[in-house]
């Protein structure tokens, strides 16, 4: 939910901050902007656009930036105002001398525009952030670090700030409270930034702000304050991932290359966590008393990441029989739930940086409960605020749709599961030893998957003219249902319902006939048989059907337009592998629809606000 990235040193700022900007891009992409301090004149000097980054470009290249070794940029997802030229960022205030780039939300932006327009304060666009450009250059008298500090003073809700001013060529002030903002550590410059793959070709030193702290950077110097003005001691990290990483290494999309990442990030995690037979959660910040001692757990977590949490609510409770409840939370943060000291409550979230994830915590731990959040952002502010953090390291996920942190997560939860299976032993040991047995081969089994995408990729391509979707199924794979439905509809924008398969039949099957197409989840398990029964129905309405099943089932193909196949594994961990074919076929029918596959229309990566 938009993109920061600011630069002060010695270097030109305008080719620094395009390429910084470009991998911010799946933050929002709606509208974007670039202003540097002119070494020759001394003024700002701004150009912004609406639509992409390349379109900033293509700007830049008809009116080009004067030199400029001080500047700010940002791509914006709109909240407030329409996204166009003058909505977009960066914005200045009345004289011209300052410029701010701001994520998040001021939600009192209104009350304070009225009192600036009253005190004779222009405004020309319809954002909250203008409001804070006036409100800065309404308190500098020359001490640009004092303005900044007072105006944010004034300020509530969600903000990351950086701050250029014209009479302070070299000087760059960050600031953020519930938006996330990094600062880079270079060599005779530094940098801000929404995330780390903005500055990853440049730094692997990074700072990360936390909420309530501010910043000035100068090329040569980093220092870090409190709102109210004290100096910090800051915590310079070194980031372990490489640049590869944020690059689409041949795909042609990044989701199709986070796709393929999967194996890996299941292997990965399984060798730092299973030791032999035994899970090792260190991090979890639990003692083991307290983990013994749960007696209900809520999931919280938004879009992607609540899925994963609905499938581990199946395995969790199958292995432990603790009850477990899963909220989206932006409905648990407003509904009082009834949680209390023996409750554990698990964020899940790939960016960990979700407002409403965020606010779901923090009405829990009011309540007195513990928190572990599954989390693949390290250092985000979700991690921070929790009791124990399990990260994913799935690695920088770039496309908008989530794949490889969503298999991170189901894999994450039920580790989890496992781990609290030492305490609460519902299923003989013999099976949860063939389920450990049988996780250890899933990278092997995403391969076989993968191998086989050109088929899955035909039957996508087949299917990509109908208008609307249903996905079915049942039990652990309802999660995956609803999963394969968001994906779809997410990058390829054609109506897709998910649902648990035994609902069909009170609402969805209405709109079966020959013009819709019913993906059905149904890999060999004890309600194999009740699939098969809703399979029947679907055709007896002349529904077209691409069933996903496991590999030597025959007896589907009689049902099913069309099979695609999974290797065999454990019932309990079939989400993990038909999650593949899901992805595929909502990634080839998107590309089929000629749709921009990494940036869906309207969305953002990582959601900020309410
Ligand atoms: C946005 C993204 C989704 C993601 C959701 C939750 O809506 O587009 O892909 O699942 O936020 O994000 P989180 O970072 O908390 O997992």
């Amino acid at each position: 939910m938009c993109g920061i990235i600011g630069y002060v040193g010695k270097r030109s700022a305008t080719p620094i901050l395009i390429d910084g900007l470009r991998k911010l891009e799946y933050r929002g992409y709606d509208s974007s902007g670039i202003g540097v301090i002119a070494n020759t004149s001394g003024n700002i000097v701004v150009r912004k656009t609406k639509g992409k980054i390349k379109d900033l470009v293509n700007l830049i290249d008809k009116q080009k930036l004067p030199q400029g070794q001080t500047g700010l940029s940002h791509t914006r997802w709109a909240t407030h105002g329409a996204p166009n030229r003058a909505n977009a960022h960066p914005h200045f205030d009345d004289s011209k001398k300052i410029l701010i780039a701001h994520n998040g939300i001021i939600e009192n932006y209104e009350s304070l525009k009225e009192n600036l327009k009253r005190q004779g304060h222009k405004f020309v666009s319809d954002t909250d952030t203008e409001v804070i450009a006036q409100l800065i250059g309404h308190f500098y008298k020359g001490d640009l670090f004092d303005a900044v500090k007072r105006a944010i003073r004034q300020l509530r809700g969600a903000f990351a700030l950086g701050v250029i001013c014209k009479d302070h060529p070299g000087t760059l002030i960050a600031a953020r409270i519930g938006s996330p903002l990094i600062i880079g550590i270079g060599k005779d410059e530094n940098y801000i930034a929404s995330d780390v793959p903005a500055i990853l070709n440049l730094t692997r030193k990074v700072i990360y702000l936390k909420d309530g702290e501010m910043a000035v950077l100068k090329d040569d110097k980093v220092d870090v304050f409190t709102f109210l003005g004290k100096k910090v001691a800051a915590k310079v990290r070194t980031v372990t991932f490489n640049v590869d990483a944020v690059k689409k290494g041949g795909f042609p999309h990044f989701m199709i290359k986070e796709i393929h990442e999967q194996p890996d990030v299941i292997e990965g995690m399984l060798k730092l966590r299973l030791k032999g037979s035994k899970v090792v959660l260190k991090e979890i910040g639990l003692k083991a008393s307290e983990l013994k001692g749960i007696n209900h757990i809520f999931v919280v977590a938004c879009g992607t990441a609540y899925h994963a949490g609905l499938a581990g609510k199946y395995f969790i409770e199958k292995l432990t029989r603790i009850p477990v409840s899963i909220d989206a939370a932006s409905e648990f943060r407003y509904r009082d739930p009834v949680v209390g000291k023996k409750t554990l409550i698990i964020a899940v979230s790939q960016s960990g940086e979700t407002a409403d994830t965020l606010a779901a915590i923090r009405e829990a731990k009011r309540k007195g409960a513990k928190v572990v959040s599954i989390c693949n952002a390290v250092g985000s502010s979700l991690t921070r605020e929790s009791d124990g953090v399990l990260y994913t390291h799935a690695g920088p996920e770039i496309g908008v749709a989530s794949t490889k942190a969503y298999i991170a997560q189901i894999a994450m939860l039920f580790l989890l599961g496992l781990r609290l299976y030492d305490f609460k032993k519902a299923l003989p040991k013999k099976e949860v030893s063939r389920i450990i047995r049988e996780f250890k081969k899933i990278p092997g089994r995403h391969k076989e998957i993968l191998a086989g995408k050109d088929k899955i990729a035909k039957v996508a391509k087949k299917n990509s003219h109908f208008g609307c979707f249903l996905f079915l199924g049942r039990n652990i794979n309802y999660p995956s249902a609803m999963e394969g439905a968001l994906k779809l509809k997410e990058i390829s924008y054609i109506p897709a319902e998910g649902y648990p398969a035994g609902e069909m039949k009170h609402g969805p099957i209405a709109l079966i006939d020959e013009y819709r197409a019913v993906v059905c989840v149904s890999p060999q398990s004890d309600i194999y048989e009740k699939m098969i029964s809703n399979m029947q129905e679907i055709r007896a309405r002349k529904g077209k059907i691409i069933a996903i099943a496991t590999q030597g089932d025959a007896v589907i193909k009689k049902h099913a337009n069309h099979v695609i196949y999974v290797p065999p594994t454990h019932n309990l961990l079939t989400p993990l592998l038909v999650a593949l074919p899901l992805q595929l076929i909502a990634y080839y029918i998107a590309v089929q629809l000629g749709c921009d596959v990494d940036q869906p229309r309207n969305l953002a990566k990582s959601v900020t606000v309410e």
